[in-house]
């Protein structure tokens, strides 16, 4: 298959927003930079401005970012950028971005907007010809339950073939997440012991110390299962329960994480648990009798011949007491205790520990004598790896490889509406928020969701 023809211009719905500010502009600074970006850049908007207010912009939003500029590649930036001013129900809006783009063939639409207005660009795009020949980004959330979803991606399909459309999540452009891939199925000695055999429970968490940081508004339209866990956190668990793809290339790909969330069970009232911390519905933009959660701790089932029975713990929350991210993979005790320390009586036995962010690390725990008589030992972690972050951030990777046509790191249609498909149920029948203290791990119930399964593991470091 030759590969596709990449894009002749960006085009940012969206570019006077906040996500422009905070992630666009230092991931196309950065593009600039490496000689990935050379086409023209047109920003979209409604909000009254001109070119210059939007130079003026692009930079502050350099400064804010802590990039140290170099006048040059500014300058390059600077030079790609146009500006098209218009309200996104009117057809002229869109003949402007056409003149924009001059004699661009192939633009990639990247929709940083409100979800709400998703619908009205596409359809937009769509009746000025914008669509043909052209690639489309849509940026999370992909709908906020299974009939949102549905409905959106309806829309997307009568205006673009699905390999011009690219749901991003942008987990999928961290470099440790792109490296739970290549550590899974580029080692041999994992795949003889990954599997229900073996792996006792794995847990996911994402863990933030810091609170809405002014996003109550946006927050009370989604919450904790919403924001994250449905979509950040499931990706990870896709990529650490998912077979091996059975070819090179982005369809097999999303072919085995496709039915990683078909095979997975439907959350139960159950299996969640929601609690919300004290002082949120103090937030500006709060409601106060808000039941939106700021933490949410999940059990998961994948029904399928690798993992039955294996519960998959998630849980993340803002005003947690560390930052991070990580997967521990528990894994089962030897079959006979012949020292008295083999089957630790509390605490994780051997594990696997991925750690996400913010420094990834892949440490594998076992246990080691003890120099002396006595036949005990500790249990010590081997670090394989220890590292930065990636060179590359999530933004500039995944609009990079949106401009060009590379879909391996964003959803597909049907694995975006299997994944809804296992809260939709719950999002009907939730359970009741709990308060937590700031600085705490969550609810106590948190606790007693993952305690058959030895609790949740937080390794030193946290
Ligand atoms: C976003 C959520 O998608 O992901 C935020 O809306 C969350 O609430 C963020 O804080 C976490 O991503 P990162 O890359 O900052 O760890």
């Amino acid at each position: 298959m030759s590969a596709p023809a990449p894009s002749d211009a960006l085009v940012c719905f969206g570019i006077t927003g906040d996500l422009a500010h905070k992630m666009t502009f230092p991931a196309l600074y950065a593009m600039v930079k490496r000689g990935t970006l050379t086409v023209p850049v047109v920003g979209v908007a409604f909000s009254h401005w001109d070119l210059e207010r939007l130079k003026l912009r692009a930079k502050d939003s350099l400064q804010l970012a802590g990039v140290s500029v170099e006048p040059e590649v500014l300058d390059r930036l600077l030079g790609l950028l146009r500006y098209v001013d218009g309200d996104y129900n009117s057809p002229a809006t869109f003949a402007a971005v056409r003149k924009a783009l001059g004699g661009a063939k192939r633009p990639t639409h990247y929709l940083a907007i409100p979800p709400v207005l998703f619908s009205t660009v596409i359809e937009g795009l769509a009746a000025s010809g914008l669509a043909a020949d052209a690639r489309v980004v849509v940026e999370k959330p992909f709908g906020r339950d299974l009939a949102s979803a549905r409905a959106l991606n309806a829309v997307a399909r009568a205006a673009f073939p699905e390999d011009a459309i690219f749901r991003i999540d942008h987990f999928l452009g961290k470099e440790a997440i792109m490296n739970i891939l290549y550590f899974r199925f580029a080692n041999s000695f994992l795949e003889p012991i990954w599997n229900r055999q073996y792996v006792a429970s794995v847990q996911v968490t994402l863990a933030e110390s810091f609170g809405v940081a002014g996003r109550g508004a946006f927050y009370e339209t989604a919450g904790c299962l919403r924001d994250v866990i449905e979509n950040h956190l499931f990706q990870i668990v896709a990529l650490l329960a998912m077979e091996p793809p059975a070819y090179r290339g982005y369809g097999a790909l999303h072919a085995e994480k496709a039915k990683v969330f078909k095979a997975m069970r439907p959350v139960g009232a159950g299996d969640l648990v929601r609690g919300q911390f004290r002082g949120y519905r103090d937030e500006p933009g709060v409601a106060k009798d808000s039941t939106v959660e700021t933490f949410c701790a999940a059990r998961l089932f994948i029904d399928s011949w690798r993992w039955a029975g294996v519960p998959f713990y998630l849980r993340s929350g803002k005003c947690l007491p560390a930052d991070f991210a990580e997967v521990v993979v528990a894994l089962k005790p030897p079959p006979q205790a012949l020292f008295e320390d083999s089957i630790p009586a509390s605490g994780p036995g051997n594990y696997l520990r991925l750690r996400l962010q913010p420094r990834s690390a892949v440490a594998l725990a076992a246990r080691v004598k003890r120099a002396g008589e006595e036949f005990v030992g500790d249990q010590k972690e081997l670090f394989l790896l220890d590292e930065q972050a990636g060179e590359e951030a999530p933004y500039e990777r995944l609009l990079g490889d949106a401009l060009a046509g590379n879909g391996a790191l964003f959803t597909r249609e049907d694995s975006v509406e299997a994944a809804w498909s296992v809260v939709d149920p719950v999002l009907n029948a939730l359970p009741p928020v709990r308060p937590y203290e700031p600085g705490t791990w969550g609810p106590r119930e948190a606790d007693e969701l993952a305690a058959a399964d030895g609790g949740w593991l937080t390794p030193p470091g946290s």
